[in-house]
């Protein structure tokens, strides 16, 4: 009924919709919330302190486990226009095709049947490189889904008037964006051009961010663009609304099968740990991939994670099927079935607590200052990567006590 209403708010009354997503930002992230992630930083510390990172993602995948999913992932491409260097998706041996429309309008409204509605369109492609985005969207919208895109942004121009149209079920874009400088950026997200990038950002301001759509940046941490974080959330902030909201630095993570630019640029070795009890495996969220089979997770890049197939088989039963039972019992065994998961026997993460304490402190810096200038975001950066390095609460207090964030 909400994400109905929400739709015929957004189609009827656009600048009603406008006015109330800025009273909600208000009312809702304002200091409380700021409160609320130190007090998480608080208990993440005491965590830290007193048990290892197996033992609380173990704690975190019991009180996950087999809950149903609120979002969908559809595959409607597995293609994309470049090859970041960290995601590799050119390395994924699945036959790169186009979703068939009958599979995606069986697929929603299976997911539609579940509960679900909000989809997401992307695993390890880009949305904006499928030339038939407008059909999808038709679909989403004959459900009243929303639709989440996440996307590279490099070909923003082809669809910005499907953008615009669509605007009642698909209103948030994340733009994934790896650098501020040409070179960092060129090289990172191989085969995208800086200046193309820019001239989209642009056009998505003037006719997207105009009638009411809320962007977000994220970037992936690594050696090659840890420095100039500073000046990417001078340079890019001014393409989004809240800056302590929607820009978000994530800790690079082994998606891509090979390890090799993961273990050579990984910022954070110090808690770098083996994907124990990983999320993925407590609790199915249906991967529908191109082909229909359903995957359990991202990293699938040559389909071993498959653990059902929507052609065959209701949706609705696939968390207690046995394909998703596998994989989940060869998490909890702590045996050695793991090692029939090739994936996830070599899958690496960051400690999820480091990881949130990192983003909390940043959310808290960018709430309270919001108008520095690089030199001074630089500096927060270095010393939060320093703290994490040897993170205890005796350098927390420090580092926030320097930046008042308590
Ligand atoms: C795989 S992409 C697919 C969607 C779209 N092509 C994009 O780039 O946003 C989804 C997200 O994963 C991020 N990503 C890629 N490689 C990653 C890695 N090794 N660790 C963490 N995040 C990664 C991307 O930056 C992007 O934000
Ligand atoms: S991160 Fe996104 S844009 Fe980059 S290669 Fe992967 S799918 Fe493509
Ligand atoms: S590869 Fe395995 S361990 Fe890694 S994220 Fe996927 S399901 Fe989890």
């Amino acid at each position: 009924m909400y994400y109905y209403l929400l739709s015929i708010l957004k189609k009827r009354a656009p600048l009603l919709y406008q006015f109330l997503k800025k009273l909600k930002n208000k009312l809702f992230f304002n200091k409380k919330f700021i409160n609320k992630l130190n007090k998480e930083t608080s208990n993440l510390l005491n965590s830290i302190k007193n048990e290892s990172y197996y033992e609380f993602q173990k704690k975190e995948f019991f009180k996950t486990k087999d809950k149903k999913s609120k979002v969908g992932i559809l595959e409607i491409n597995n293609s994309c226009n470049i090859n970041c260097v960290m995601c590799d998706t050119k390395s994924s041996s699945r036959k790169k095709k186009l979703m068939s429309l009958d599979l995606c309008e069986k697929s929603v409204k299976e997911m539609h049947d579940q509960g679900i509605r909000s989809i997401l369109l992307h695993t390890i492609g880009d949305p904006l490189a499928n030339a038939k985005l407008k059909d999808y969207l038709k679909i989403l919208r004959k459900y009243n889904m929303q639709a989440g895109i996440s996307t590279n942004g490099l070909m923003l121009d082809k669809h910005v008037d499907t953008l615009t149209e669509f605007f009642d079920i698909c209103s948030n874009i994340r733009f994934s964006i790896d650098g501020v400088k040409k070179e960092t950026y060129e090289k990172i997200r191989f085969g995208g051009i800086f200046e193309k990038l820019i001239e989209n950002l642009n056009l998505a301001e003037k006719k997207l961010k105009k009638i009411g759509y809320e962007f977000s940046i994220d970037l992936v941490i690594s050696k090659d663009n840890f420095d100039e974080l500073g000046e990417f959330i001078v340079f890019f902030k001014k393409y989004i609304n809240n800056p302590y909201k929607n820009m978000h630095f994530n800790f690079m993570t082994s998606l891509s099968p090979s390890n090799d630019y993961f273990l050579s640029h990984n910022t954070l070795k110090e808690h770098t740990s083996k994907n124990y009890y990983c999320q993925y495996a407590s609790s199915l969220i249906p991967y529908v991939l191109v082909d229909g089979r359903v995957s359990a997770c991202c990293r699938d890049y040559d389909g071993s994670l498959v653990v059902d197939d929507i052609n065959k088989n209701k949706l609705e039963n696939m968390g207690n099927g046995n394909g998703f039972k596998t994989l989940q019992n060869a998490h909890i065994e702590e045996s050695d079935k793991i090692d029939n998961y090739d994936l996830c026997k070599s899958c690496y993460i960051i400690d999820t607590r480091v990881s949130k304490i990192w983003r909390n402190n940043i959310t808290n810096l960018l709430y309270k200052y919001p108008n520095e200038k690089a030199e001074f975001y630089q500096n927060f950066f270095n010393e939060n990567l320093n703290f994490l390095k040897n993170i205890n609460d005796t350098n927390f207090k420090k580092l926030a006590q320097k930046y008042s964030l308590v």
